[in-house]
């Protein structure tokens, strides 16, 4: 049970940023890594490979220069791959992570032996994300160094197990960075994660309100406007179960229980012409979180206020467990 040894003394939550698709750039990730916490987005939020290149330098010098700057060192940054027969880029853009060395390769869908031994060459990590124990049995093979458990309630592809039974079924065989995901928004989430026996907690929707994400405000402004009742979990948006704001399926005259079940195709989602009803473009994913977001504050000050509640929330434990203690003597 740890985090890896190339974030020790780099984070000042344990916490990560989680990739989303459309809406995680290099401004979220720069500004994540300097507020301490693992800042990290899907490598299609580019358009090509080359304008993928072009974000990992950016984010680079960004930090290279905060890090001259300040004294300071920042927090390690990722980048997500989905390792499908359906992305036509993954090999080229796992080539520039490698000629990057980018710190941390965080894998959806495929978990590969070859992919992790090639992050390895460089002294790089791998996190593979897994919603079940014969997904997480598979990875733990292939030699990834951490789990993302994503669990029932998570933004994006999410799972349906109950986090506590993940995170515990998982710890039964595999002793590597255990990270869990799903519906967590505030610095107690964070804590209660680690309690859980997590290493890092993993946010997604928490993030998409941020100053710095890409999402558009009319999309921010729904997650403030909407509970966990408002999410629905379906795979008819996206070829995989996922969870989506129900408020923009009505937007999009669109009914989650009516329909045939989409096929899988990353080439067509990122193709998808702007203004359609197109998975992510229009029809928005959120978490069940949702309920405990009220603004879109810069990620800066969203991690000074993660990290407050965090140690509010731990002394609250401690001073709750010692009371129990006490009274045990
Ligand atoms: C809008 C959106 C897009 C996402 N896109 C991706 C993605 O491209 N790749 C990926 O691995 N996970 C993706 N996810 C899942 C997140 O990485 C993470 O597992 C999830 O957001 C955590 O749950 P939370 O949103 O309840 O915090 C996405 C999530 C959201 C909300």
């Amino acid at each position: 049970m740890s985090i890896p040894e190339s974030f020790q003394g780099r984070l000042r939550l344990p916490l990560i940023s989680a990739p989303m698709f459309l809406v995680s750039g290099p401004e979220l990730v720069i500004e994540a890594c300097k507020a301490g916490i693992v800042g990290t987005f899907p490598a299609l939020n580019e358009r090509s490979s080359e304008g993928f290149e072009s974000w990992l330098v950016q984010i680079r010098e960004a930090l290279d220069s905060f890090e001259a700057e300040t004294g300071k060192q920042a927090a390690p940054f990722g980048v997500n791959l989905i390792v499908h027969h359906t992305n036509p880029r993954v090999q080229a853009d796992l080539e520039l992570c490698i000629k990057h060395k980018v710190p941390l390769i965080i894998t959806s869908l495929g978990a590969v032996k070859d992919l992790v031994d090639a992050v390895h060459g460089y002294g790089g990590l791998v996190f593979h994300d897994v919603i079940n124990v014969r997904h997480a049995k598979k990875a733990a093979a292939a030699g990834v160094d951490g789990l993302i458990a994503v669990c029932n309630g998570a933004g994006g592809h999410a799972g349906t197990l109950n986090p506590f039974a993940l995170l515990a079924e998982i710890r039964q065989f595999y002793q590597g960075t255990l990270i869990l995901s799903g519906s967590m928004s505030t610095g107690q989430d964070v804590a209660t994660a680690q309690m859980m026996g997590a290493d890092l907690a993993y946010m997604g929707t928490r993030f998409i309100n941020t100053q710095e994400s890409r999402a558009n405000p009319e999309y921010k402004q729904m997650i403030v406007e909407s509970s966990a009742a408002d999410i629905t979990y379906t795979p008819k948006i996206s070829g995989i179960w996922a969870n989506f704001l129900k408020p923009s399926l009505a937007k999009a005259g669109l009914d989650p229980d009516s329909g045939e079940k989409k096929k899988v195709d990353l080439g067509e989602e990122l193709q998808a012409p702007e203004g359609g009803a197109s998975a992510w473009k229009s029809i928005w994913s959120a978490g069940q979180g949702v309920g405990s977001i009220a603004d879109a504050p810069p990620v800066a000050e969203l991690v000074e206020r993660l990290q407050d509640e965090y140690r509010d929330a731990t002394e609250h434990f401690a001073k709750l467990s010692g009371a129990y203690r006490e009274q045990t003597k």
